[in-house]
């Protein structure tokens, strides 16, 4: 578990250096590079408590990444945020702190308003506040069964959570296989 966390703070590292620009703005970005690059911003944001993951896990379950292309919403982005959850959003009371932190701390001074998901960082951004939105004070769900539960309940109520469950655990065996790759790298570099 130690040795997980070391590895994937390495990756991180690399791909904050191997990318030149920035695609956490860009239109219809996808990636693993990209999605880490977003939840990484957010992160250093501090504008919300920790997620356990649950934001990298409902991007996989929703669009793999964008291995195949955004399906369905492409409006929706990685994260695929919806009418339903733009409109809960929108009409929000419990969430104005914090669309004002991300309006000021990211320079998106319409963010909801436009309804533009399109680009990773306002997908991301959105789903965060749409959790902050339900949960109100409560802490977000950390088991991997919790957020599977919370996601087929609140997100994806077409879906079930076992959808969920198997998609967080094909995620897992990328992360490993992924790392494992670049952990020889680094070795031999070292
Ligand atoms: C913030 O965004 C506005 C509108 O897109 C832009 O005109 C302005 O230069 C940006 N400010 C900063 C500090 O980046």
């Amino acid at each position: 578990m130690k040795w997980n966390t070391l590895c994937l703070f390495l990756v991180g590292l690399i791909v904050r250096k191997s990318h030149a620009f920035d695609q956490t703005m860009v239109a219809s970005a996808v990636g693993r590079e990209v999605v880490d690059a977003t939840l990484q911003k957010i992160h250093e944001s501090g504008i919300f408590t920790s997620d356990y993951e649950f934001l990298r896990r409902i991007a996989y379950a929703e669009t793999k990444f964008g291995a195949a292309g955004l399906p369905v919403n492409e409006r929706g982005g990685l994260w695929q945020i919806d009418d339903n959850i733009h409109q809960l959003l929108t009409t929000s009371t419990t969430v104005t702190t914090q669309l004002e932190a991300i309006r000021n701390t990211f320079n998106l001074t319409t963010f909801l308003t436009d309804a533009i998901y399109e680009t990773p960082l306002e997908s991301a951004l959105a789903a965060r506040l749409y959790i902050q939105h339900v949960q109100g004070t409560s802490v977000v769900p950390a088991a991997i069964n919790e957020q599977a539960t919370w996601w087929a309940f609140n997100y994806r109520t077409s879906s079930t959570s076992n959808v969920f469950e198997i998609s967080a655990a094909e995620l897992g065996v990328n992360d490993f296989n992924n790392c494992g790759s670049l952990g020889a790298d680094i070795i031999f570099l070292v």
